[in-house]
């Protein structure tokens, strides 16, 4: 089977000014010099506000951490007030890009055929897009949550090649988990991304699905990313509020060390 290199992202949300931003990104990197993290990719996606002032401090310290975005229009440019272009965050050092995470899909109607044009324009400005999936509780209580995660991996994919699944990261985030302090249990949230995994091998092959990096996210905590992180099909994680806290991050970076 290919070796995946895990991946660790803070989606930090609506969460800090450009320079409380910078403060979080000094004190993570100044924690992540005693610990070895060497094992895995680092990503941090800010606020779009923030995102300059990191990048300069990233290059001018030369950090081992990447750039992500939580967000991003698909069109190159044009009358879209308010929207922040893909060409744009390229032009940033922009490595990764969230799209469909749950409270773009619940809170501002995005759909699947939204979250795959933005995956599209992602890939083709040569950033990796972090592509998004979860059940609510009430969809998994009625015994969908298989289906609806399929269904928006379809949909989230739809008409992306081969090569190009090379550069996508898929999060599995249950809606119920998220900032609720509710984490899905380790075997049911490897089952799912399980399911996800061969999912792309129905439909790519098993090269391309084994090689494909799977994330959990939803109240990851030092408390039980070890747990999460030692599953089958669990490539990495997507943690929003225990990003935020520089100590807690590190901590969660260098989780086979826990
Ligand atoms: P929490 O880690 O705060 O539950 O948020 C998860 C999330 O939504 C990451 O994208």
């Amino acid at each position: 089977m290919a070796a995946r290199t895990p991946i660790l992202a803070g989606n930090w949300k609506m969460h800090k000014t450009h320079l409380e931003a910078i403060q979080v990104v000094q004190q993570l990197s100044y924690r992540l010099e005693d610990r070895d993290y060497e094992h895995a990719e680092i990503v941090v996606c800010p606020p779009f506000t923030a995102l300059r002032g990191i990048q300069t401090l990233i290059q001018s310290d030369g950090l081992r951490i990447q750039l992500g975005a939580q967000d991003c229009h698909w069109e190159e440019q044009g009358a879209f007030t308010g929207e922040v272009s893909p060409a744009m965050l390229a032009a940033l050092d922009v490595a990764y890009v969230v799209v469909g995470h749950s409270e773009r899909r619940e809170l501002f109607g995005e759909d699947d055929a939204t979250v795959n044009a933005k995956a599209r324009a992602v890939l083709a400005h040569g950033m990796r897009p972090i592509v998004c999936v979860g059940e609510t509780l009430e969809q998994r209580d009625a015994g969908e949550a298989e289906a609806v995660v399929r269904r928006q991996l379809d949909g989230s994919l739809a008409g992306l090649t081969a090569a190009q699944l090379d550069d996508v990261v898929i999060a599995y985030e249950p809606v119920w988990a998220i900032g609720t302090g509710r984490t899905a249990l380790p075997s049911d949230a490897d089952e799912m991304c399980g399911a996800i995994r061969a999912r792309i091998a129905e439909q790519h092959g098993q090269g391309v699905a084994d090689a494909l990096r799977i994330q959990y996210g939803g109240s990851v905590k030092p408390g039980n990313v070890t747990d999460l992180m030692g599953q089958e099909h669990i490539d990495g994680a997507l943690v929003g509020g225990a990003s935020l806290d520089p100590e807690d991050f590190s901590v969660l970076c260098t989780y086979h060390r826990l």
